[in-house]
């Protein structure tokens, strides 16, 4: 049997799966094969599949390097831990876009740890948890939670250390460094009396993230965000209203390129030894603190005022309406290092027209496909509520 084998050719891509092992005996065959199977062809993009690739020698990769000459975009996908060495230790891993295999886990006896919208956390070993999606969540999402999470580890942002994207059936997940903690919700659920305390060590892990200014592009622009849900709401709103939408991103929000969590709540940080923690990082981007502190007033402050009971409000939070205005005042007051009423209400009025951004993307989200729930909320929560804050919104200038 040959070592490669044609298994999708068309205009755009073609697919090669390799398989065995390639070393300096057999290189050159290696490279005769590919040399026929690509005889003619050019397309836009190769797909090498090494699902079946035990071994590759640096023989083996001159072959693929000729490849590049002609194909710039070639892709190597079910890399194995082992064949995935070999690419990295070469330098390989930057000339092509190499792929690891994605690993099949067992969850029979793992404790369910919780069950959130998305999917569900397994606790895997003695230190290692998983985020399992439901099966229709798109697999870029799930590889950009991961990717998200390195990325804010290197960043030096305190989080839990992700390792790989696992498959258990139709589903996909996500392995994750287990914290032994509770989450601050649970905390100051049982010790209501902490929530002033936790409201300023948490002001204080906002700055430390808000110091972190990463390269340019090396995360989603918050603002390019607000503008593309801005854009998907063009079908249900007139144009003066988007405009007016666009203009306050545009030009009420500053041009500063911070790390910003983009979910900070109580049930996403953690107290780990006395430290804190956060995790759900996959929301994560760069641009204005203003999108962050918005973000938190949304959660704490206008959630508890639009769920039907407060019971439900509580369910989200993490703990009481009552609970989460304490906490979220002293978070906004020790942010600002400020306890001045007027400064305060200033704060709050420039952050008001985020805060309804946030609503409107939250609850949005939940009625994507469904256009007659979609316009309702647009009526109530965009045209009722957000496109009256816009008009004569003051300028962020934190
Ligand atoms: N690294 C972790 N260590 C321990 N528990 C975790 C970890 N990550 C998540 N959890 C638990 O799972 C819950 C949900 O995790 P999260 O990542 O916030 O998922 P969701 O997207 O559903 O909000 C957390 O509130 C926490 O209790
Ligand atoms: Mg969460």
């Amino acid at each position: 049997m040959g070592l490669c084998r044609r298994i999708e050719n068309s205009e755009t891509r073609t697919i090669i799966a390799v398989q065995g092992w390639i070393g300096g005996t057999n290189a050159a065959e290696f490279g005769q094969e590919i040399d026929r199977i690509m005889m003619g062809m050019n397309p836009e993009k190769l797909i090498i599949d090494a699902d079946e690739l035990e071994y590759i020698s640096s023989a083996g990769l001159r072959e693929l390097m000729k490849l590049r000459k002609r194909i710039s975009n070639i892709i190597v996908r079910n890399v194995s831990p082992e064949v995935y060495d070999i690419f990295e230790v070469t330098g390989f891993k930057e000339v092509l876009q190499v792929e690891k295999k994605i690993r099949e886990i067992s969850l029979d006896g793992c404790p369910l740890v919780s069950e959130g919208t998305f999917g569900k956390i397994y606790r895997l070993d003695n230190d290692k948890i998983v985020k399992m999606y439901r099966p229709d969540m798109p697999k870029e999402y799930i590889h950009s939670e991961r990717v998200m999470a390195q990325k804010a580890f290197i960043m030096g942002v305190p989080t839990a250390i992700s390792y790989d994207v696992v498959r258990c059936g139709d589903s996909f997940g996500v392995v994750f460094e287990m914290f032994k903690a509770e989450t601050l919700a649970g905390i100051i659920r049982k010790d209501p009396a902490s929530a002033a305390e936790y409201g300023r060590k948490c002001a204080a892990l906002l700055k430390e993230l808000h110091e972190i200014e990463p390269e340019k592009g090396d995360l989603p622009d918050c603002r390019e965000k607000f503008l593309g849900w801005t854009e998907s709401m063009k079908q249900y709103l007139d144009a003066s209203e988007i405009s007016l939408m666009e203009n306050y991103l545009n030009e009420n929000i500053p041009d500063k390129q911070v790390f910003l969590h983009g979910d900070f709540h109580c049930k996403n940080i953690m107290e780990v030894d006395g430290e804190l923690m956060l995790i759900d990082i996959g929301d994560a981007s760069m641009g204005d603190p203003a999108f962050d502190l918005g973000q938190i007033m949304f959660s704490q402050i206008i959630i508890p005022k639009t769920t039907k009971t407060p019971e439900q409000a509580e369910m989200l939070l993490g703990f009481s309406a009552d609970i989460a205005r304490k906490f979220s005042g002293e978070l906004i007051s020790a942010y600002f290092g400020t306890t001045d009423h007027d400064k305060l209400a200033d704060i709050t009025a420039k952050l008001d027209p985020v805060a309804k951004f946030c609503l409107g993307k939250y609850a949005t989200s939940y009625t994507a496909g469904n256009e007659d729930a979609t316009a309702n909320i647009v009526e109530k929560l965009i045209r009722g509520s957000l496109i009256p804050a816009l008009k004569n919104a003051p300028k962020v200038d934190f």
